[in-house]
């Protein structure tokens, strides 16, 4: 393939979207429709992509993770004059042709972009325009061809007569040119239409008349090319690319319950055979092994699961768990939780910034925070690592084989040797050696007769 240049248009505002943020930070399926549209442009084989940048830019800037290079664009004076703050970036430049896409168009598939660039480059056209026809082309420019079929140019929605707006074929925003005729072309743009803006689709009249090719590809599916201009439009594309994830997984044999109430983000992986019940929320950078039954309802963010694990109602956020573990149901993984294997964690357990050993076990209402915890430890129901003295926080070592009877308080720092029993109720406040049981509550004491006979009158 040729070496294309990619710009991507976002120094809009979006004002229909009624929001304090710029449009394309907006997220759909876990990403800013700018990442989705930087990516694709990624995948479809631009090694080089240019972002114009102005309303919020610097928030757009900040946002973006992706290698890019960025052009501001100061005062908003229509699509046309966005992509010719370019020039000097593109000028002279060794990329011979620049794909142009919108960063509120973030369904395009990479195969259309590519079909795109393909019909330009190979016909060695000036430019090609990718065109959707849609029963409902409200809101968009219409390509306007003449009794022959050929092109003629690109009319506004808002410039339109009445015989241009009865047009379906819509102009999706998104076109490959070839680098120096966009630029002359773009020259000759004035601002003489409705919105007093420099259109970017007057250059296809311009160019037209000057008898260059223009190549119009029709996408074949025209869901691809949504525009979002408005929050109902947006959450029509983040359910495309929901969908189109879900689908994805499931091809490469994940099941997914119900699609409808399964959300995974764009990042997610998930390995073969694994199940997802309905009510699952799979965010970032999060890598589920294989053979796992996650959900229902369960919550992950950043979290990298092993094989075999079997987690519900779990909310789990910038941690990680081995193979063959249990979770939940009602349980919160903590940032900095590393589960080994063959681990069991029941319900209303928290755990936050600790390590646990192969093969432990915390069944029942526990909270866990900066502890080091061994292999084959039992956490009895109720016990605590008081890990904070108010000021700061400290560290719990519990050995390998320890085991915690019920309600224990270990008061950190505190160290529980291999093998130690700590007594149901304990409050632990010095180390406990190897092999030693710890008790550290009150003898209990009987008070024979103590409750007086009228105490109760019947
Ligand atoms: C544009 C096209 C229209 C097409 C539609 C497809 C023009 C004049 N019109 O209209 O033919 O059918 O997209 O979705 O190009 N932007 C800038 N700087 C500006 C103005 C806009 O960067 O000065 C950016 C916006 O952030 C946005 C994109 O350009 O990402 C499109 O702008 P928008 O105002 O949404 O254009 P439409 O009216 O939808
Ligand atoms: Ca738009």
């Amino acid at each position: 393939m040729e070496d294309v240049a990619a710009v991507i248009l976002a120094a809009g505002k979006g004002t229909r979207m009624k929001s304090d943020r710029p449009k394309v930070l907006h997220e759909v399926c876990g990403r800013s429709m700018v990442e989705q549209v930087i990516h694709t442009a990624g995948e479809a084989g631009c090694r080089r992509c240019i972002v114009i940048t102005g309303f919020k830019g610097q928030d757009v800037r900040n946002a973006i993770c992706e290698p890019v290079e960025f052009v501001d664009q100061a005062e908003q004076m229509g699509t046309g004059h966005a992509v010719l703050q370019t020039e000097p970036l593109l000028d002279g430049a060794r990329e011979q042709y620049v794909l142009v896409i919108c960063g509120d168009t973030p369904l395009l598939r990479a195969e259309t972009l590519q079909g795109l660039i393909d019909a330009c480059c190979r016909h060695h056209a000036s430019a090609s325009v990718l065109t959707a026809v849609m029963e409902n082309p409200n809101g968009y420019g219409r390509i306007i061809r003449d009794a022959g079929g050929a092109m003629k140019s690109i009319v506004e929605q808002k410039d339109g007569n009445p015989d241009e707006l009865a047009v379906h074929e819509v102009n999706t925003g998104t076109y490959c040119f070839e680098v120096r005729a966009l630029f002359e072309a773009l020259h000759q743009v004035k601002n003489d239409n409705v919105q007093g803006e420099y259109y970017l689709t007057d250059v296809f009249s311009i160019l037209i008349r000057e008898g260059q090719t223009v190549i119009p590809v029709e996408a074949k599916s025209p869901e691809e090319t949504l525009g979002v201009n408005s929050r109902r439009q947006l959450s029509e594309a983040d359910h495309v690319l929901r969908r189109r994830k879900i689908f994805e997984l499931m091809d490469s044999g994940v099941s997914v319950i119900d699609p409808d109430h399964t959300y995974i983000g764009q990042d997610v992986k998930i390995g073969q055979d694994s199940i997802l019940y309905p009510g699952c929320i799979l965010e970032g950078s999060t890598v589920i092994g294989k053979h796992c039954i996650i959900g229902p309802n369960t919550h992950v963010c950043d979290f990298r699961c092993g094989n075999f694990c079997r987690l519900e109602s779990v909310y789990a956020h910038n941690c990680s768990m081995g193979d063959r573990n249990e979770a939940g149901p009602f349980v919160h993984l903590r940032p900095q939780t590393q589960i080994g294997n063959d681990v069991k964690i029941g319900n209303f357990v928290e755990i936050k910034n600790s390590v646990i050993g192969d093969h432990s076990k915390l069944p029942h209402l526990i909270y866990c925070g900066d502890a080091d915890m061994g292999s084959r430890v039992n956490m009895g129901c109720g016990s605590v690592t008081v890990n904070f003295d108010g000021n700061r926080k400290h560290r719990t070592k519990i050995g390998d084989h320890a085991f915690i009877g019920c309600n224990t308080n270990l008061v950190a720092p505190v160290a529980i040797g291999q093998r130690a029993f700590t007594a149901a109720g304990s409050t632990i406040t010095r180390d406990v050696p190897e092999n030693a049981l710890a008790v550290g509550r009150s003898r209990q004491k009987n008070i024979e007769n103590w409750v007086q006979k009228d105490t109760y009158k019947e």
